[in-house]
């Protein structure tokens, strides 16, 4: 048990949750529409990313969507905020006393296929981290020989894309490569990117995927497509359009999670 799960777990009670979620870049909408909530701002809780661009990383809600129990993080901590990979172990860490057995993974990421556009949905299937970073490095058990096939787990996507098919949505599946940015890729790291066989790039998500494997966690992730990768069109990247693409993706992206959460009824 974590110090912060303790906390959490006296104000929000001992029932388990049956899902994590963390919401990406511009994705945190979906934190208000819990039922029976009960927020924990991430400076309250021991251990959490006290960082943000305001001084407020995030927050951390326990409650109901679609009559299943999760713990929802609205908000994140990245690697290029502090240069630490291992920035989200203590809040993955709660995740899992609070009982989840499963994590959905959300960002926002650059596409390297003009067949999934900005407002596309992706699937993960897999990831690329060439980035030399890894969140375990200095683990000290064996534990951090974790194996990472199917790290992204078939049976969540399955269900992921079941609930896609459901709504009449596409759902597009790929390969998320892990750039640690902050600044965006250049051109020819995207060119890179595709020949070594990744679909979209982004800055989050790989880090907290091996966190989760190593914590025992099974792991589906979705990203909302913001942009085409650097270079691909005439136009310069901005976080600005990170952003409001993102917020135009919304719609779309609360109707999946929410159908998504509800097959664990
Ligand atoms: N690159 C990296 N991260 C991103 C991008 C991108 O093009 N778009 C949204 N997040």
């Amino acid at each position: 048990m974590t110090d912060a799960a303790d906390l959490i777990r006296k104000t929000a009670g001992d029932a388990p949750v049956s899902l994590g979620l963390i919401l990406g870049s511009g994705l945190g909408a979906l934190g208000e529409e819990l039922e029976n909530a009960h927020a924990f701002p991430f400076e309250d809780l021991p251990g959490f990313p006290v960082s943000g661009v305001s001084g407020h990383a995030g927050r951390l809600v326990v409650g109901e969507l679609e009559g299943v129990r999760v713990a929802l993080l609205s908000g994140r901590a990245h690697y290029y905020e502090k240069g630490d990979a291992a920035v989200m172990r203590p809040a993955l860490e709660t995740l899992k006393a609070l009982g989840a057995p499963a994590l959905l993974l959300t960002n926002a990421a650059g596409s390297l296929d003009e067949q999934m556009p900005p407002g596309s949905l992706m699937a993960l299937t897999d990831h690329i981290n060439y980035s030399g970073l890894n969140p375990l490095i200095g683990e000290e058990t064996d534990a951090r020989f974790t194996n990472m096939v199917d790290a992204y787990s078939p049976d969540l996507r399955a269900r992921l894309l079941d609930a896609a098919h459901g709504l009449g949505q596409p759902l597009a599946e790929g390969v998320y490569m892990w750039f640690s940015g902050p600044s965006f890729e250049t051109p020819a790291e995207i060119r890179a990117a595709r020949i070594l066989g990744a679909d979209a790039v982004g800055m989050s998500t790989v880090p907290e995927c091996i966190l989760a494997r190593f914590l025992g966690l099974e792991v589906a992730a979705v990203s909302v497509i913001t942009n085409l990768g650097a270079g691909m069109t005439g136009a310069p990247l901005s976080h600005d359009e990170t952003k409001s693409e993102a917020a135009a993706a919304q719609q779309k992206f609360r109707a999946l999670v929410r159908r998504f959460v509800g097959s664990f009824k």
